[in-house]
């Protein structure tokens, strides 16, 4: 009898045993799982190995300009060559469109994300919910304003408002401005301007600059700013001796309406991008120059600190900028102003257009 009973007794606790170790190791899976996803465990998203891929999330405002998709295909490449694997994703300018497409890399499981904001304000969001699932994000060209974003890469954008007035001011040191902004939930446009009207100021205070016209344009989309366009030459009888567009989708569409009032080539127009129809117009005389972004090295860097950082690796960032919220660790790169004195010496030289492209249109 007490025999069986110690016999029932070991079995009892053999098969204690049996389920306490099988509930440790769900445990543990569970909270590697939770720790690296912030998600519920599935068997499609527990890491099957230490050695398996990081993943990098991107999310993308849109791809409809030509410079994105350069940045799209030279993240992709950067970020495999680093052994690391993409998942992008691209919201076509629609703020909820980009805070569902965020919250699905973050439940697929992405070690970092990376965020390329349509709106700097309402993307704070996204910021906030990768962060209670432990995942860092990266604000790519873009900052996003008043959320604790892990680091900001970009080109100095006050410094490309900067480059563009300069380059303006040069040719139309006297004379009536048009300021054709960005968007206006683009934290770019304003950094833009702000570089603008530090060259810009003096000129003013003088009396020698009257800046006539001054709008943002939704989206930053050309046909916006030909409606910009137009009425700024409405408003002021034609009378106009410069212009300011902020980026060269805009610049397309303000030239677009300057051709139809018979003034394109006659009013200097900046822009930014180096977009190969800006090439063309700078080419033809239609535009004055442009903003060169080398994106590789955008696109590289992030890359190189994104996929570091998704390791757990420290990174070294040279500047801060107050987003509203914080101080972001923040790498900004230099743009180049771009003439038709230059293009070959830059665009074409890097190869980021061909010099039979850019002179197709040779007048
Ligand atoms: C970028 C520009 C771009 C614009 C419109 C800005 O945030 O810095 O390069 O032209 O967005 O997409």
């Amino acid at each position: 009898m007490d025999r069986d009973f110690s016999k029932t007794r070991l079995f009892m606790f053999t098969l204690a045993l049996v389920f306490f170790t099988s509930a440790c190791e769900n445990a543990s899976d569970n909270r590697a799982t939770v720790a690296s996803t912030g998600e519920a465990p599935s068997d499609s998203n527990v890491k099957a190995s230490a050695e398996e891929k990081i993943k990098i999330g991107f999310s993308m405002d849109t791809l409809e300009e030509e410079r994105w998709l350069r940045d799209r295909d030279l993240f992709k490449e950067a970020v495999e060559k680093l052994g690391a694997e993409v998942e992008i994703m691209a919201a076509n300018e629609d703020d909820a469109k980009q805070i569902l497409q965020a919250e699905t890399l973050i439940s697929q499981g992405v070690d970092l994300l990376v965020l390329v904001p349509n709106n700097a304000e309402a993307t704070a969001t996204i910021v906030n919910k990768a962060h209670l699932a432990g995942i860092k994000v990266v604000s790519y060209d873009r900052l996003v304003k008043n959320a604790e974003i892990d680091l900001y890469i970009s080109f100095d954008n006050e410094q490309v408002g900067e480059l563009q007035a300069k380059a303006i001011t040069k040719l139309v040191p006297k004379g009536r401005y048009v300021l054709i902004g960005g968007a206006s939930t683009d934290y770019n446009a304003h950094l833009l301007k702000k570089g603008v009207f530090n060259v810009l100021q003096p000129y003013i205070d003088r009396g020698d600059i009257t800046v006539v016209y001054d709008q943002w344009t939704e989206n930053w989309t050309p046909t916006n700013a030909y409606k910009n366009m137009v009425a700024a030459l409405k408003a002021s009888n034609n009378q106009i001796d410069a212009v300011i567009a902020a980026n060269d989708a805009t610049a397309g569409g303000a030239i677009e309406a300057l051709e139809a009032y018979g003034l394109a080539g006659e009013i200097p127009v900046s822009g930014q991008d180096a977009e190969l129809a800006a090439a063309q117009r700078i080419v033809s005389g239609t535009q004055q120059m442009t903003v060169y972004k080398p994106l590789n090295i955008l696109a590289e860097k992030a890359a190189e600190l994104a996929v570091k950082m998704a390791k757990g690796d420290n990174i070294v960032a040279d500047r801060k900028i107050n987003n509203g919220k914080i101080e972001v660790p923040s790498v900004l790169l230099a743009p180049i102003a771009v003439d038709k004195n230059n293009l070959d010496e830059t665009i074409i030289k890097d190869g980021f257009h061909s010099r039979g492209d850019v002179y197709t249109l040779d007048y």
